[in-house]
């Protein structure tokens, strides 16, 4: 069996746009960014892993901190565990995408981690930053959004706020299947609004060798 090419599942022409966005905003979203029938398999894995119970809970805070809190956020997560075809796909996908910034952007990315996330209806996951300087090694965050009928009135899309006034909200992204964001983890205030639907995708954090320390620069 070969080792799957990254660049049959995901759009290469985006890479440019997504690395000057980093820079220049912190931010990148791009749509049809996954392969669809990559983001397909990984919704029915996830459905699956619902069907058969394998979802947890939510928590936030990490080691001795972490706890369930409803009232910030209300998904179910799985960790990625390279168990199916389509999580060592994306894994591949996501490797690339880690040596390309790296190459483009000097970011020492070191690992990947990620879960899969259904937020059921009511859910959401208030304002927060993934990583707090200083504090975490975790760089880039990203996001896939595994819907394939998603509409309006079914609400549950992301907001981002400004680094530099977290009141104001610059964008407000749907969770469209294949559609993927990806931002500066130390930078961005973020939120999920409440879904009316449930609401399928992959949370996954580009993270830096602690070792290394955590002091980098953000690119802007
Ligand atoms: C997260 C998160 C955003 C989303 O899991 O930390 O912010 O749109 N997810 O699912
Ligand atoms: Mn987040």
């Amino acid at each position: 069996m070969s080792r799957p090419d990254p660049a049959d599942y995901l759009d290469m022409a985006a890479l440019p746009r997504l690395l000057d966005a980093l820079v220049t905003q912190g931010w990148f979203v791009g749509e049809r960014f996954i392969d669809t029938a990559l983001c397909h398999s990984l919704q029915a894995e996830l459905q699956r892993l619902k069907t058969q119970s394998h979802l947890d809970e939510a928590g936030i805070g990490r080691g001795q901190a972490h706890r369930v809190q409803r009232d910030v956020r209300g998904d179910a997560i799985h960790w990625l565990d390279r168990e199916s075809r389509a999580q060592r796909q994306y894994l591949t996908v996501m490797t690339f995408l880690q040596q390309t910034i790296n190459r483009a952007l000097y970011l020492g990315l070191f690992e990947f981690e990620a879960h899969f996330a259904l937020y059921p209806p009511g859910a959401f996951y208030k304002k927060h930053l993934d990583s707090f300087r200083g504090r975490s090694n975790r760089i880039v965050s990203t996001v896939l959004y595994l819907n394939p009928a998603w509409t309006t009135t079914h609400g549950g899309e992301m907001a981002l706020f400004d680094p530099d006034d977290p009141a104001s909200e610059i964008a407000r992204i749907r969770p469209n299947l294949g559609t993927f964001v990806c931002f500066l983890a130390e930078r961005l205030p973020h939120e999920v609004l409440p879904t009316q639907a449930p609401r399928a995708s992959i949370a996954g954090w580009f993270r830096r060798n602690t070792s290394l320390g955590s002091s980098i620069d953000p690119a802007r």
